[in-house]
């Protein structure tokens, strides 16, 4: 069968040509957004009468089952015909005749294309911020079974200061939290019509662009034809937002990761979210982690990729920009794999609350609360940290923790210490002590829970709302 554009060549296409530079390979992902735009696209053109609304009708008719054949999975694809648009076009004419014809008028594969990655993307982005819930919501469930577990509290990956494993876990929360609302705010921006911009300058046809934004849904239409065709920002946008989540979720699973170790063994993770060794029996290794841990790179290099792709392109289309595509459903299948294992695999995980209590223990968290005291007796902060410093060192000569010195050893380092230091290095106290505004006292992390529960059911209000106009 000859090209749909065949009409100026006199030669067949090189084989090799068509192989390297047809998308339909991958671009058929976008069948269902191609029909989408086509319908509202042809339903214009007839209220317009650009088409008489006959032919519409035929052409509405014809596309509709071509949609039936591709999700019955029925439609052969061929390279042949290069990408989906011409793909479906095709089909269609071969269905319904040369009125199939009529349905490109006023019309490109550039704005179209566009479009379908709009209508793309604006459904996942509402999807993954569900997604994301759905993983806070495992999140919260564990924080509120372990409001009373107390683990230490980190930095340099030093022990620090013990806060609770509630705390630790809010802090996902609301990183997760900042990820939803930053894909909320670039909804705004896939939410435009670039149809209508024809190849890059407009069309000649008296077309109406803002009905079909109306028929689609969109927020708003291009302003300019030669940015509707060249904008890919919005995708660049979607692979920043994926990889900050990823670089999130990359965080969590170090954490999974050192937390499951026999050094740790903070958490195990369950059997269904594990794997073996197929020479060491004994071994259970957190894979997903891992794994999720290993495709943040993937996810990153997609981002790199497309921002080369468009550094110094010149305006409007060009045939690089089919670059944006596989990067792109390779970052949502990534990240959409990675979000629907992280939710069950941390509602499941079971939580070693002895063991976590066992390494506040036998440590030096409690050292701050201490000097804090001594502050409270009026000694300047500076001094209080130089005797407390003195006291650490000697409890690691004799092998001891604060809590095992008596009053007479404490008294060696300053008579300002009295039988209330004992009160104040339980783990419990040191917790509740910090009890300012997002601080890990009980009584916060508790009101942290419930604001974030209420922000959920805002957030998920969103979701309800913005995947009905998605569709
Ligand atoms: N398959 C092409 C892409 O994904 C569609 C647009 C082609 N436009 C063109 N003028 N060749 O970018």
């Amino acid at each position: 069968m000859s090209k749909l554009w065949g009409g100026r060549f006199t030669k067949k296409t090189d084989q090799l040509v068509e192989d390297y530079t047809a998308s339909i390979t991958f671009d058929k992902e976008l069948a269902e957004e191609d029909i989408q735009g086509s319908l509202a696209h042809v339903a214009m053109l007839g209220k317009q009468g650009i088409v008489p609304q006959e032919d519409v009708d035929t052409i509405k008719n014809g596309l509709n089952r071509v949609l039936d054949k591709i999700k019955r999975g029925e439609l052969e694809f061929s390279i042949s015909d290069e990408d989906i648009h011409m793909n479906i076009e095709k089909t269609l004419i071969d269905d319904i005749g040369p009125v199939g014809g009529k349905l490109h008028t006023g019309r490109s594969r550039n704005d179209q294309v566009a479009t379908d990655m709009h209508l793309y993307l604006r459904k996942r982005v509402v999807e993954f911020v569900e997604l994301l819930h759905k993983l806070q919501g495992a999140l919260i469930g564990q924080a509120k079974a372990n409001l009373d577990t107390i683990v230490p509290g980190y930095t340099h990956l030093q022990r620090a200061q013990p806060i609770l494993f509630a705390h630790h876990l809010m802090a996902y929360v609301s990183m997760f939290g900042r990820d939803a609302e930053r894909l909320q705010d670039s909804y705004k921006r896939i939410d435009m019509l670039p149809l209508g911009a024809g190849a890059l300058a407009g069309t000649t046809f008296p077309i109406d662009r803002h009905f079909v934004a109306s028929q689609l849904n969109f927020g708003r239409v291009y302003e300019n034809s030669l940015d509707a065709v060249s904008d890919r920002d919005f995708i660049l946008e979607f692979l920043s937002h994926a990889s900050i989540i990823m670089m999130h979720l990359s965080r969590l699973s170090e954490e999974l990761i050192l937390w499951s170790s026999t050094e740790f063994r903070f958490v195990e993770l369950d059997d269904a979210f594990c794997t073996g060794s197929s020479i060491m029996p004994q071994k259970k290794n957190p894979d997903v982690p891992e794994l999720v841990r290993g495709k943040t790179g993937r996810v990153y290099g997609n981002l790199m990729g497309l921002l080369t792709v468009l550094k110094s392109l010149p305006l409007a289309y060009n045939k690089d920009m089919q670059e944006d595509k596989e990067g792109m459903f390779d970052t949502v299948r990534t990240l959409q794999g990675a979000l629907q294992l992280f939710a069950p695999m941390i509602a499941t995980m079971k939580v070693n609350k002895a063991q976590m209590r066992e390494a506040v223990n036998k440590d030096f968290s409690n050292a701050t609360d201490i000097a804090d005291f001594l502050v409270g007796k009026g000694l300047p902060f500076r001094q209080a940290h130089e005797v407390i410093g003195k006291t650490v060192l000697y409890c690691i000569q004799q092998n001891k923790y604060l809590l095992d010195l008596t009053l007479d050893e404490y008294k060696q380092f300053s008579e300002l210490f009295d039988e209330q230091i004992y009160e104040v290095l339980q783990p419990e106290s040191v917790v509740n002590a910090r009890n300012v505004y997002g601080g890990t006292a009980t009584p916060q992390v508790t009101e942290a829970i419930a604001r974030a529960e209420a922000e959920l059911e805002r957030s998920a209000a969103w979701v309800t709302a913005y995947a009905e106009k998605s569709k």
